[in-house]
């Protein structure tokens, strides 16, 4: 198909409009655009692009959803030497960096600095030409790193294309680096859902981070919300700058996140009380800092003082004490979650560790136990890192004595005594109990909590009175609540019982995904509850839903399918639901997405395809209404093969399911 002007526009348009979008969200935080307006300029992106691969773009903000996986990493040799930091842990030490450097100079001439927080991230290098993202690598050795660039392209805060700026024309040559890092809420739900697969949890945000840029499959990453912050620069052409000020200043107008906490200094005074203050935020921050570091303003004096043992002269980081002490480990005992699942916790000798006393670290699950070997009466290094729950990096086996006890998973609930199982191929271990008091208490928790229906106030302590005195049974009986039976409870006053009231009135009105995500449906979280929602639109139509239908939802495949359909079958769950319904709890109908000629229909990708990548097959399919999925079973409907095709092929020959090549596939979509 010819491609008129008008197309042509619109497409660049399109693009420019979901860049400035995307650095509205993700860099600045301040969106403009609703989600669903933002979806709907997206698919109109996707779909003229597939239409048209001659318009096709590796910088098009499409491409920001994982591209086919790798086999292996290419080596990309750094312009210039990625260097690393010399540790400086006191004031004195401070001061000593400081003499080394009027030292350096033969000089007393007072030197600004700019002092940032360290991220503790994994350091990454962007190449830009002319504003266009061309390769992203890891540090490596300094010299030599890995080409990541799929990977990193994923990230939402790294711009494919750089934004323009009328007094910052774009450079010829930009090459930036930074430091990608994953907030301490998302690593700690990605542990969470890992533990409950029974895949080994990452020990830090840190690993984290690495681990999600070492997939050979950049889907994998897109689908962790890693985050970037610039703190230096490689080779630059076309734009000088005079100080690391104002490059942070000009990275921001190009799109590009600076350090978030960062200050200029006129004297180690101002470094200090930076430090200091910095110190202090550490455990409110929402990712993990290990300290801070301290740089020479100017980039003159930069270049004058040049660098010693692979470390600047001109910068140090400033470490905060570590956040580790050594204990032992008093007992080990199950702890039930809200979807019954059984989390070992280790109960230590009281320690503290920056100021927080710490007395229990979580065990994750048995796999972890045996992992780290840990046994009750250990010797062990614990880990406090922001506001995650402290862990255990290690056994310090030189103290073992020989008395130490295995942990024993126990065979009943201790606290419903319901029969304790562990599915097959799983890691955890549940429990069983229908009305057990300890699932009930987290899921009311859970329901509660500011992400779900957000009842402000009614935190654990309460929740948990209200189980214990048999007030409330299930999510229904907290909009049964009279104000008398609030203000009996321990420490309610009738101000606050009838506070909590109001916000319990309140909450009545939320919306569909959120009420859906506060049922606390095992694999069901925001994201799912939003692709429900909008697939279904109503309530009814989801709970008459079969395990097939679910599937056909964007991002479910069999294992949450069943999980909603397991749900929605409970009398128990329905019970509940309708008890909420009349209470008053309501939410607005929504829009069901369009059903097309695609719709109930699974297919799956293998191979290459000529005339376009695989997630714009994926997006082509979705928007006539179909789903894809990773693996062919006999509920596939169709296989696409392209070039090359694998054993997915093999496997639907086998079960008997359709297969059609590229020409079939591109007249299917007419
Ligand atoms: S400036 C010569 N600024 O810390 C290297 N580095 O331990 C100049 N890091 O390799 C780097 N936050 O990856 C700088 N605000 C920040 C940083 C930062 C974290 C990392 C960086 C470096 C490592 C050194």
């Amino acid at each position: 198909m010819p491609i008129d002007t008008q197309t042509k526009a619109e497409v660049a348009r399109l693009r420019q409009e979901l860049e400035f979008h995307n650095h509205r969200y993700y860099v600045l935080d301040d969106p403009t655009m609703s989600d669903a307006d933002y979806d709907n300029l997206f698919r109109r992106l996707v779909e003229l692009e597939a239409r048209h691969p001659e318009l096709r773009d590796p910088h098009s903000p499409t491409q920001k959803v994982g591209a086919p996986p790798l086999t292996e990493f290419a080596q990309v040799r750094h312009s210039i030497p990625m260097l690393s930091l010399a540790n400086v842990l006191s004031r004195e030490e401070m001061q000593e960096f400081q003499a080394r450097i009027h030292r350096f100079l033969k000089n007393e001439v007072p030197v600004e600095y700019v002092a940032e927080t360290k991220i503790d991230g994994v350091a990454v290098e962007l190449v830009y030409e002319d504003g266009k993202l061309l390769v992203g690598s890891t540090r490596g050795d300094g010299v030599t790193g890995e080409d990541i660039t799929q990977n990193l392209k994923t990230v939402r805060s790294i711009p494919l294309t750089l934004l323009p700026h009328k007094q910052h024309p774009i450079p010829r040559l930009l090459e930036v680096r930074g430091e990608v890092f994953l907030a301490s809420k998302p690593f700690q739900q990605l542990n969470l859902e890992r533990a409950a697969a029974g895949e080994p949890v990452f020990a830090n945000p840190r690993n984290a981070t690495a681990g999600s840029l070492k997939q050979l499959d950049s889907a994998v990453t897109a689908t962790r919300p890693l985050d970037l912050f610039c703190h230096g620069l490689g080779r630059v052409e076309g734009v000088t700058f005079a100080t690391h000020w104002e490059l942070t200043e000009t990275l921001q107008h190009w799109g590009l996140k600076p350090v978030g906490y960062r200050k200029l200094c006129r004297n180690l005074d101002d470094v200090f009380a930076f430090f200091d203050g910095m110190e202090r935020q550490r455990e409110r921050l929402p990712y993990e800092i290990d300290g801070v570091v301290i740089k020479v303003n100017s980039f003159a004096l930069q270049r004058q003082l040049g660098e010693i043992a692979r470390s600047p002269r001109w910068a140090v980081a400033y470490k905060f004490p570590a956040r580790q002490a050594t204990t032992t480990i008093l007992d080990i005992k199950p702890q039930v979650g809200r979807t019954g699942v059984l989390t070992p916790v280790a109960e230590l000798d009281a320690v503290g560790i920056g100021g927080v006393t710490v007395r229990n670290a979580s065990l994750h699950n048995m796999d972890e136990i045996a992992r780290k070997d840990i046994r009750i009466g250990d010797t062990v290094v614990v880990e406090r890192a922001g506001d995650v729950i402290p862990y255990i990096v290690k056994v310090v086996l030189e103290k073992r004595t020989g008395h130490e006890k295995q942990f024993i998973m126990p065979t009943s609930c201790p606290v419903c005594s319901a029969e304790v199982e562990r599915e097959e191929g799983e890691a955890a271990y549940r429990c069983t109990g229908l009305t057990c008091q300890a699932k009930l208490k987290e899921s009311l928790k859970f329901f509660a909590s500011r992400g779900s229906m957000d009842i402000e106030g009614m935190g654990e302590k309460i929740i948990e009175q209200m189980v214990d005195t048999g007030l409330v049974a299930d999510a229904g009986d907290l909009y049964r609540l009279s104000k008398e039976q609030v203000a009996a409870l321990d420490r309610m006053a009738e101000k606050s019982a009838q506070n909590l009231l109001a916000a319990i009135e309140k909450s009545k009105t939320t919306t569909l995904p959120r009420f859906i995500a506060s049922l606390g449906i095992r694999h069901v979280g925001e994201a799912t509850a939003k692709q429900l929602a909008e697939h279904f639109g109503d309530l009814d139509h989801i709970m008459a839903a079969t395990a097939d239908q679910f599937q056909e939802v964007r991002d479910v495949g069999p294992e949450v399918a069943r999980s909603l359909a397991h749900f929605f079958a409970q009398p128990q769950n329905r019970e509940v639901i309708e008890k909420l319904r009349t209470a008053g709890v309501q939410f607005p109908t929504i829009t069901a997405r369009r059903t097309g000629k695609f719709s109930g229909q699974t297919f799956v990708l293998t191979g290459t395809l000529a005339s376009m990548t695989r997630p714009e097959a994926q997006k082509r399919i979705e928007a006539l209404g179909g789903k894809v999925s990773s693996s062919v079973s006999k509920l596939t409907t169709c296989v696409v093969a392209g070039a090359e095709a694998g054993s997915k092929l093999d496997k639907a020959r086998k079960l008997g399911v359709r297969v059609v090549d590229e020409a079939e596939f591109l007249g299917m979509m007419e």
